[in-house]
């Protein structure tokens, strides 16, 4: 522990120098990280400021804490501007833009809860939909072409073959969160098919888990978790009670659903690899999708007892009913991105359940 902290203290020197050198020989081009205060959103905040971009978070924190912009300073060693703004705000947008000569964007705000989508669709709809076209257009009026979107396999639905590449069928959505993917991907698609000046990259996102080895940020859900490991650290923290697996009937080797868990950090690293991309795109105007995971089927089970494994703790859970809306396996063959973004995830379940637990433990305190 006292290495890790002697190593980090380095490394925060290092990025601080890092960033005083480069301001001086060329300005960094500034990347407009919209939802940049979440948990796929700080964690790539992170890895633009390692690849010398310069993130500009825009949040309305509407489901996060401000609390990551401490975390964000201790591990970048400096203040990331951040703009307390309703993405939907067109003003404030066109003056984020402006006042940051904002050069590329990566857009993550949006909501996520699934079951909520069902009950609340036209705050989803608007919320995830108004936010994306309300962006586009402040990008064509100021003449910004980049652009990150996140995506995800929802947009598979159940699939008949895995892996799933980016060929496979996108099928129609289960939930109202999964149809704001569908549909905000055919947008991107439309504008760019319709000549406008946009070079655009969806990534279809797989379960994204852990921590930054640092345990200065990490997934910090409001209320009770949707995804399985915050809840699954929660509870062995004892902040919940015992762990529902829905469903151990299911046509798998265990009988529990299969997923692709990719490390967080290697999430936000495959947005550092699509605007390079971008950036390399000599031609005015382009849509395209990546898978970004593992490609390594994982069930619910073996995610639990990798994480006992790793940590040391048993973990209270019971197996309950299946969930509606579960589908039964899905995971990426991850191909494209490696071949086309240079792209591949480098670290294992057992770390990312281990940088999980460090945070866990670390918010605990
Ligand atoms: N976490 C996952 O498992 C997963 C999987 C696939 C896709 N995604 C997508 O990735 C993106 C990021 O997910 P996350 O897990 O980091 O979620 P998150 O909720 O932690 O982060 C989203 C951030 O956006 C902010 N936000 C929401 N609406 C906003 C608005 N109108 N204006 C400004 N800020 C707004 C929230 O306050 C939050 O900080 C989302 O688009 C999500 O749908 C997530």
């Amino acid at each position: 522990m006292v290495l890790f902290h002697q190593e980090h203290r380095t490394r925060f020197t290092f990025l601080y120098f890092c960033r005083i050198f480069s301001e001086k020989m060329t300005p960094s081009p500034s990347i407009l990280v919209t939802g940049g205060a979440g948990f796929i959103g700080s964690h790539t905040v992170v890895a633009l400021a390692e690849a010398g971009f310069r993130p500009v978070v825009l949040d309305d924190f509407s489901n996060s804490q401000q609390r990551v912009l401490d975390g964000l300073r201790h591990i970048l060693g400096y203040e990331v501007p951040c703009y307390v703004q309703d993405c939907n705000d067109r003003s404030a947008l066109l003056d984020v833009f402006q006042r940051e000569n904002i050069r590329g964007v990566i857009h993550f705000a949006a909501f996520k809860a699934v079951g909520e989508s069902m009950q609340e669709p036209l705050r989803y709809y608007h919320n995830n939909l108004g936010s994306l076209i309300t962006l586009l257009e402040v990008m064509l009026e100021t003449g910004v072409p980049d652009l990150i979107f996140s995506s995800s396999c929802t947009v598979y639905g159940e699939p008949a073959v895995l892996p799933v590449t980016e060929a496979s069928p996108v099928l129609p959505a289960t939930s109202v969160y999964g149809n704001t993917k569908q549909v905000g991907e055919e947008i991107l698609r439309d504008v760019v098919v319709a000549g406008k000046p946009f070079r655009v990259i969806s990534l279809r996102y797989f379960n994204p888990i852990g921590a930054h080895p640092s345990a200065q940020i990490g997934e910090l859900p409001l209320g009770v978790p949707n995804n399985l490991v915050p809840f699954v650290t929660q509870s062995a923290a004892g902040k919940r009670g015992p762990l529902t697996i829905f469903g151990d009937d299911y046509p798998t080797p265990d009988g529990t659903c299969i997923r692709d868990f990719i490390h967080v950090m290697d999430l936000a690293e495959a947005h550092v690899s699509a605007l390079h991309a971008l950036h390399k795109n000599s031609g005015s105007n382009s849509y395209d999708v990546f898978n970004v995971g593992t490609g390594q089927g994982v069930s619910v089970l073996e995610m639990v007892q990798a994480f006992e494994e790793v940590t040391g703790q048993k973990l209270n859970y019971h197996i309950g009913p299946r969930r509606a809306g579960d589908v039964v396996a899905v995971y990426a063959d991850a191909t494209k991105s490696r071949e086309y973004l240079g792209w591949r995830s480098k670290r294992s379940l057992h770390e990312a359940l281990a940088d999980a637990w460090r945070w866990e433990l670390a918010i605990g305190r």
